[in-house]
């Protein structure tokens, strides 16, 4: 019998884990193949994300940085754990902390982040209440790999949503993450089925703007 090839995500999170979820569901469903869940490590003891994951009976592991002398110290925990676990793939699903430069060299190619706005627009923690103060015309959500900058690696996949007249904040939020929870499965399918490459720092996409499910064009 061939033996499918499962890679191992570790998902970092610190707060209420929307994203999280959306992708346990997504692999519960099998809509996301070829990877599980292996991980899901914490910086928060009391992130809602850790609630929302309790019916998918995955492995979680808490790690404050308070508890550790060294952002240093912290991070080689983590990989240490990530290393036990033989984790193929690090996803960020807002996880609130800079990752230093050797974290992401030991990783490198390996970690993806997803945020609310068009990057290079609107970097930062507050992507959303960012455009919306800026009357942007539109903003909408970018998945990408992680490097030493902050929102500045490699773009993997971009959708565009209209902040439209009488918007508010909340419906723009609303819409953002309607967004968020189409593209993080598409880009980690590639992901994890070895379809990006990148090249002079930019990535190619194999499969180019394919619909593509696990193995399988749709
Ligand atoms: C998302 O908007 C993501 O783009 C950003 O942080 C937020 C996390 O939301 N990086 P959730 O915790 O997945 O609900």
């Amino acid at each position: 019998m061939e033996r499918k090839n499962i890679k191992k995500l570790a998902v970092f999170v610190s707060g209420s884990g929307t994203n999280l979820e959306n992708l346990a569901d997504r692999i519960q469903k099998g809509e996301l193949r070829n990877c599980k869940i292996e991980l899901v490590v914490s910086d928060n003891p009391r992130a809602l994300a850790l609630k929302r994951i309790q019916r998918f009976n995955l492995e979680s592991k808490v790690f404050e940085r308070k508890s550790f002398n060294s952002k240093a110290e912290f991070e080689a925990v983590i990989v240490g754990s990530l290393k036990e676990k033989r984790i193929d793939y690090v996803v960020l699903a807002g996880f609130m902390r800079i990752l230093s430069p050797d974290f992401i060299k030991a990783y490198r190619w390996r970690v993806v982040n997803i945020h609310p706005a068009l990057l290079p627009e609107f970097p930062g923690a507050h992507a959303i209440q960012d455009a919306w103060s800026a009357q942007a015309k539109e903003t909408g959500a970018t998945v990408h790999f992680v490097d030493e900058g902050v929102d500045t690696g490699a773009v993997i996949l971009q959708k565009k949503v209209m902040v439209d007249t009488g918007e508010t904040l909340e419906s723009l939020e609303r819409k953002v993450h309607t967004v968020e929870y189409e593209i993080y499965p598409q880009a980690i399918q590639w992901l994890v089925d070895e379809k990006l490459k990148v090249v002079n720092g930019k990535v190619v996409n194999l499969c180019a703007e394919e619909k593509y499910k696990g193995g399988k064009k749709v």
